[in-house]
């Protein structure tokens, strides 16, 4: 069974194209990551998934039902975790689960059965009695994120659900969305972050400017450049210097040279290109070059890929790997 299909999905506000012919598949059961830079129409798609704006063109289906025709059916089968957090400050955690449970006419043992056992997956229950106002952002979240799933949603979509938040709480959300995962819910979720996108996502479409740029599995999407013939290395300098780098953006052979920080470079290089070849180009500044890795692919080099420019995005040091066991390769 689909979940959602989206076909030429389509947005236009006054002369911006937000979202331009998506179309994409999510089997029952997935985890799907839209993944894409700031404004690249991640949050209009989602938005029109959940029937909250209209497309301008296309049509989308979630559990088999139109999200123009039949919005209402759409929205008693989702769950939304937007931009916005949905609570009330001045409630406890408990009295805003039970409110929101509430409007779905849930079974009062059944819904605090089920208030307690989220607030318990994601250890917030020894603060279930405490008011939202007092909880830092990330706490908020864990609770906004049970209120989306209390009606039980087939459905549920994350709109950067961990954006801002600090690293144990984005951990707690990412296992709380494994889990509910493996309880059946479909879910879809948007981020800029590639390291979460590939950590959660079983599908991923990569989003650039309002066009879906590619669309598979994170192991494909990374499979696929390795056999593109693109060598990933990243050098670690003790200075970089300008005419260095002047010389590498214009070395035939070098794809692309993204500039991490103050000290480390990371290239594309073509695979006939080779180390060999890049050695001879850096000779002249050998003193200043501390080690030299070939890297494993991210998502991060996907996109350079695909999209011809970065995401900002600091995750793609990741999956740093020594060189071939024998560490890296000094000079
Ligand atoms: N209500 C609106 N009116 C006009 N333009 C809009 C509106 N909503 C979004 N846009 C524009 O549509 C484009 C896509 O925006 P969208 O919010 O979908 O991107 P996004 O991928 O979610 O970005 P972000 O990572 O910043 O959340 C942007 O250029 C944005 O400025
Ligand atoms: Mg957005």
């Amino acid at each position: 069974m689909e979940a959602i299909r989206a076909e030429g999905l389509t947005k236009q506000f006054k002369d911006v194209l937000a979202v331009d012919q998506v179309s994409f598949v999510v089997k029952e059961g997935e985890i799907f990551g839209f993944l894409g830079p700031n404004g690249a129409g991640k949050s209009t798609t989602i938005r029109m998934l959940a029937t909250l704006t209209l497309p301008t063109k296309g049509t989308a289906y979630v559990n088999g039902k139109d999200v123009v025709k039949e919005s209402d059916e759409v929205r008693k089968s989702i769950g939304l975790v937007s931009e916005k957090m949905i609570l009330y400050d001045r409630l406890t955690a408990y009295e805003n689960l039970r409110l929101f449970g509430n409007l779905y006419h849930l079974p009062s043992k059944r819904l605090n059965e089920k208030i307690e056992e989220f607030l318990k997956l994601v250890d917030m229950w020894r603060w279930k009695d405490h008011r939202v106002e007092t909880f830092s952002t990330g706490m908020k979240q864990r609770v906004n994120v049970i209120r989306a799933l209390l009606h039980s949603p087939k459905v549920l979509f994350l709109d950067e659900p961990t954006l801002g938040l600090d690293p144990q709480t984005t951990r707690a959300i990412r296992e709380f969305i494994l889990k509910v995962n493996d309880m059946g819910t479909t879910v879809i979720l948007t981020t800029h972050i590639m390291s979460e996108a590939d950590a959660v996502c079983q599908e991923i479409g990569i989003i650039d400017h309002g066009k879906i740029v590619a669309l598979d599995t994170p192991r494909n999407l990374k499979k696929n450049i390795k056999s593109d013939d693109v060598e990933i290395i990243e050098v670690e300098f003790i200075t970089l210097f300008t005419d260095m780098l002047n010389t590498l953006q214009n070395t035939h052979g070098i794809d692309k040279v993204i500039q991490l920080d103050a000290n480390n470079l990371r290239l594309h290089l073509k695979k006939d290109f080779g180390l060999r070849s890049l050695m001879k180009v850096l000779s002249p500044w050998s003193d200043g070059i501390r080690a030299l890795n070939t890297l494993e692919p991210t998502l991060e080099d996907v996109f350079i890929k695909l999209t011809g420019h970065e995401m900002r995005d600091q995750a793609s040091k990741k999956a740093k790997k020594s060189f071939a066991g024998a560490g890296a390769h000094r000079f």
